[in-house]
């Protein structure tokens, strides 16, 4: 475990050089862990994909810490992304434009865009400085698990793979940043996340909804990602019906307080805050996980604010659905 270092001045110092010299270092931003190296050393880039096994058709997200790094980075910066990044970065979104040609092709997949995001994490922001160039970094798990919001959730995934895990405590947003397409003529959600729609759109208008399943304009957003361990079925049904089940070996993953007594129940929020919701998600899928038990039934919520992204990561977490006929608990898994 030696690998997790806590964050220091000394610390900072090393992973910085670790990314100058082509290595990989995990880091806390304020959404979930980033699995970062530079994003000019191609070589570099490319051990990512293999610490991940990530297909090298999904393109990364690259951080800045600084405006100026934009202008290295996309040809274009079309008004309306100018507008958005100066009212939510540094924070969780990422805009996505025409590239560069000095990007290397490994980072965007190949494609004539790329992501930016500028992280608000004081450890990110510090990495990036010292390091002196842009990092790019996607969630530091193995691919198609569950981001971590933990030092040592990234270990147990990685490993061996990352040469130094900077260990910032538990990420704060807890799910990952808004991907947006950014055109002259239109906005396009391709990931909801950490910024919510509505927020977004009190800047500028109304955003189209892209990214669905599979959609080839963010070939990261497959149907079946963030898997967790245990089966995850989504509670299709009134929460009433939840209350005469007795029911072993399942936990009923609620966004808030649940009037049942025979079952187990784990609250995500104690007053039903989506905040709360969304910060907790992806460690208590992880903890669940690492149980005995034959299922987790997750009750939906509603899809508002941070509630779009947390309804997003359950159904692709979610191996099908649950509900109740006759007094007893149907488990139905999607077709795939
Ligand atoms: O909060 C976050 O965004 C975290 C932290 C570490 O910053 N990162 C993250 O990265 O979630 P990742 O790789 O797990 O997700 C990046 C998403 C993927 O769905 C990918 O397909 C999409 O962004 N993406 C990246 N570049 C793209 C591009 N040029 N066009 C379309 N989608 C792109
Ligand atoms: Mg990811």
């Amino acid at each position: 475990m030696d690998k997790i270092v806590k964050v220091s001045r000394d610390t900072l110092a090393r992973a910085a050089q670790i990314i100058r010299e082509g290595g990989l270092v995990a880091f806390p931003t304020e959404t979930v862990y980033g699995l970062g190296a530079s994003a000019f050393l191609p070589q570099a880039v490319a051990r990512i994909f293999e610490a991940k096994k990530r297909p090298r058709f999904d393109p990364l997200i690259v951080h800045i810490a600084r405006w100026e790094e934009v202008g290295e980075l996309c040809s274009v910066f079309p008004p309306q992304a100018r507008l958005l990044a100066k009212q939510f970065w540094p924070g969780p979104l990422t805009l996505i434009c025409p590239k560069k040609k000095e990007v290397p092709e490994i980072v965007t997949a190949g494609l004539s865009t790329v992501a930016v995001r500028m992280p608000s994490h004081p450890v990110a922001l510090e990495l990036i400085t010292r390091a002196g160039v842009p990092i790019a970094a996607p969630s530091a798990n193995r691919f198609g698990h569950v981001s971590p919001t933990r030092a040592e959730e990234v270990f147990s995934d990685l490993g061996e793979a990352v040469d130094l895990i900077l260990d910032g405590g538990k990420t704060p947003v807890g799910v990952e940043s808004t991907v947006l397409l950014v055109e002259e003529e239109r906005v396009v959600l391709l990931r909801p996340g950490g910024i919510a729609l509505e927020e977004l759109e009190k800047v500028v208008g109304k955003i189209e909804i892209g990214g669905k399943e599979e959609s080839p304009l963010s070939p990261g957003t497959l149907k079946k990602h963030y898997a967790p361990q245990v089966p995850l079925y989504l509670f299709k049904g009134k929460n009433e019906e939840l209350k005469e089940l007795t029911e072993n070996g399942i936990v009923v993953l609620a966004p808030f307080p649940l009037d049942v007594s025979r079952l187990k129940v784990r609250v995500l929020s104690e007053r039903g805050d989506l905040r709360e919701v969304a910060a907790f998600l992806f460690s208590t899928l992880r903890e669940l996980e690492k149980t005995s038990l034959r299922a987790i039934v997750a009750l939906p919520v509603e899809e508002k604010g941070l509630g779009r992204a947390v309804m997003d990561r359950l159904r692709r977490a979610a191996s099908g659905w649950a509900q109740i006929k006759a007094g007893k608990l149907i488990l139905v898994d999607k077709e795939e």
